[in-house]
């Protein structure tokens, strides 16, 4: 098992440029069953959750090719409706498919999505969205068999906005006859980005960014070439590992209105910032002040950032406090980070951490993606080495994480 090996300490400075973002390129990649030809896709980020996404495509008989900087996904000889099992599990993300799928062939089969272990992460919206819609759903031997003659538009309400709910309601709906209109529906930078490829395809949808998102039926969709939006935690990631050392780090091919507020966070916890069209700059003070977050779903402040952010503020002067209110589970890190020296109490979904400035290097174990990268930002500031295992949890969503932080001046390097 590979693990991290970080000496802390180091005040990084200099440039990143962002990739392009995971969760956009997630549900794109699996939308493209919809066209029943070839997409050519821009900015993809090489990380594991996304070969996992190509894997599944090629196992259901689409054929991916890497050209240079691009992905050219064909899916004209998909050819089955089921998604394995064992693929399945490998990550939560997989659900998208079963919209493009509905879209497609209106059937779909697969199992539960496996994917980080943050909270109980049911698909009920999923499927009572897929309901309205006309889809039968019944459960066989485990799995989740959805079957329609026809995919009619309808008014769906979601009870909370959940993002993959909305995606896959999106999804199973652009081909269908009639008019969607959903409610309630998320905001999410990503979904905005899905709804401006499906558009291109020649989808008709109206409302992106909105929580009112309305469908119209179509009934083909074109090929076309997409450029993947950048990937907004990763964004905030380096802007963090920036303050926690007191470093000065400016990254690049980013959209600001998408990380807003992480932004105001971080100037609270007064950092200074210039922001610019592509790129902010952030000059960190030589110790950050404790603020309280509160996730919400987008516009608010985003639970992605919740653990890298509550790792940074186990330094700050003061007491900070931390409410999680998207996923019930999202503080497994915390015992982690306390085996560093940090002060954090949870109670329920209250995290209470009390700044210090004794962090030391321990050996310490990822708990999912963006608690694993919550321990590189507190070995960052460490005194001394810290050894982090299961990082395949990181190197899920983060790619080339390793030389990006060695170009800011981290020391950092994978034991395998
Ligand atoms: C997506 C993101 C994930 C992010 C999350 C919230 C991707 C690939 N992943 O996950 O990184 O943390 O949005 O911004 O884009 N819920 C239900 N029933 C459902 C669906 C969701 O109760 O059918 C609940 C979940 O348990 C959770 C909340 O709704 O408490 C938010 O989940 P959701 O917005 O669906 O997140 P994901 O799409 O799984």
């Amino acid at each position: 098992m590979s693990k991290f090996i970080i000496q802390g300490g180091k005040k990084l400075e200099g440039e990143v440029k962002i990739s392009g973002s995971k969760n956009s390129a997630l549900p794109i990649i699996a939308a493209t069953i919809l066209n029943s030809g070839k997409t050519t896709l821009y900015n993809v980020p090489n990380i594991q959750d996304v070969k996992t996404m190509f894997e599944i495509i090629e196992d259901i008989g689409g054929k991916v090719t890497k050209k240079n900087n691009k992905i050219i996904i064909d899916t004209s000889n998909v050819h089955t409706y089921e998604i394995p099992d064992n693929l399945m599990r490998k990550m939560r993300s997989s659900v998208i498919l079963a919209g493009a799928l509905l879209g497609r062939y209106k059937r779909a089969r697969f199992s539960y999505p496996g994917g980080c272990e943050i909270g109980s992460r049911p698909i009920d919206l999923h499927l009572k969205g897929f309901e309205k819609l006309g889809i039968n759903i019944k459960e066989e031997f485990g799995e989740i068999v959805c079957n329609a003659d026809k995919i009619k538009g309808t008014q769906i309400h979601l009870d909370f906005p959940s993002v993959g709910a909305t995606e896959n309601i999106i999804l199973a709906s652009c081909l269908a006859e009639g008019k969607t209109i959903l409610t309630n529906s998320a905001k999410e930078p990503e979904i905005e980005d899905l709804i401006k490829y499906l558009n291109k395809m020649g989808a008709k949808i109206k409302g992106e960014g909105t929580d009112k998102i309305e469908i119209e039926g179509v009934t083909r969709l074109a090929e076309v070439s997409y450029n993947i939006m950048p990937d907004r935690i990763e964004a905030g990631t380096y802007l963090i590992a920036g303050a926690v050392t007191g470093g000065k780090i400016k990254i690049t091919n980013v959209k600001p209105e998408h990380i807003e507020p992480l932004l105001n966070k971080l100037e609270e916890a007064n950092c200074e910032l210039s922001i610019g069209k592509n790129y902010v700059e952030i000059i960190a003070p030589k110790r950050i002040k404790a603020v309280d977050i509160k996730t919400m779903p987008y516009p608010g402040f985003p639970t992605d950032m919740q653990s890298i952010f509550g790792a940074m503020l186990t330094t700050a002067k003061g007491t900070s406090i931390i409410t999680e209110n998207i996923f019930e589970n999202r503080y497994k890190y915390i015992q982690e980070l306390n085996r560093m020296g940090a002060k954090v109490k949870i109670e329920g979904r209250t995290a209470i951490i009390k700044g210090t400035k004794r962090i030391q290097g321990a050996n310490v174990i990822a708990t999912d993606l963006r608690g694993g990268a919550a321990l590189i930002i507190e070995a960052l500031v460490a005194k001394g080495i810290t050894q982090i295992d299961n990082i395949e949890y990181i190197l899920r969503g983060y790619e080339n994480i390793v030389e990006k932080l060695k170009q800011i001046g981290a020391k950092i390097y994978i034991e395998k």
